[in-house]
């Protein structure tokens, strides 16, 4: 495909200074393919330690962000602050800070407008509940929410979008390779039609869901998954193998 296979690891809200210690000790000394980018994404007063230990191959991101610089928005933190404790990326709109947070589609567009332009690249995340699937509406709905990041977004050079069906996140369900290649499919077909033919073909497109080492290298030979998000098996040492995936 000429896409540049992703992977990120999303700690979410784990780990403390001697996990987290552990698990870069164990990135630094594995061997990691040269063809993958690399990210993990610690806890936002973890990023500048985990930048600190870990090889230069490996990137940082920040698990979210607020859509200003600075300013009387207590508990929040901005791309700028991102970029300044060493992260290149931050994660936006996963499942978790629209489904436990309330974050709707135009402020996830809107963050997402603001990490760019403040020179951060962002992990834009998409993903249908389980009864939206079993209604049938799964195009619908990341349509709709692809289509609210694309009205706010000039340029995807340092976008990667993150398919992550909410019924597969942290469930041990992982989707078929059949149903993310589905979905990733419809995804650049959208893209072509509502973006453009260069954007379809150049956009990384990786899935989240329960990837674990076990799963990955088939989920890998999909030509439309790009790589993937990874949470709990982010933590754990088969993640290697999940860098590895596309060999
Ligand atoms: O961002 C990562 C996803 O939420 C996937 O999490 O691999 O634990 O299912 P999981």
């Amino acid at each position: 495909s000429g896409r540049k296979f992703f992977v990120g690891g999303n700690w979410k809200m784990n780990g403390n200074k001697d996990e987290i210690k552990k698990i870069v000790d164990g990135l630094n000394s594995a061997t990691l393919n040269d063809n993958t980018d690399i990210v993990v994404s610690p806890p936002a007063c973890y990023l500048e330690y985990t930048k600190g230990l870990l090889s230069p191959k490996i990137s940082t991101a920040g698990q979210n962000c607020y859509k200003a610089a600075k300013g009387a928005f207590t508990g929040d933190l901005s791309p700028q602050m991102l970029i300044d404790v060493g992260a290149d990326w931050v994660i936006i709109g996963h499942s978790e800070r629209r489904n436990v947070f309330g974050e709707g589609d135009e402020l996830i567009a809107e963050k997402t407008a603001f990490a760019l332009e403040s020179a951060v690249g962002v992990i834009a995340c998409i993903g249908e509940k389980l009864e939206e699937r079993e209604a049938g509406k799964t195009e619908e709905v990341v349509f709709q929410q692809t289509k609210a990041i694309a009205a706010k977004v000039t340029n995807w050079d340092k976008v990667v979008l993150a398919y992550e069906p909410v019924w597969a996140i942290g469930t041990g369900k992982t989707a078929t390779p059949q149903q993310a290649q589905d979905v990733h499919a419809q995804l650049r077909k959208w893209l072509r039609e509502n973006v453009s033919e260069s954007v379809a073909n150049s956009l990384r497109i990786i899935y989240g869901g329960s990837v674990t080492g076990g799963n990955c290298k088939e989920l890998a030979q999909s030509p439309d998954i790009d790589g993937f998000l990874v949470g709990g098996a982010s933590l754990k040492p088969e993640f290697v193998e999940i860098i590895n995936a596309r060999g």
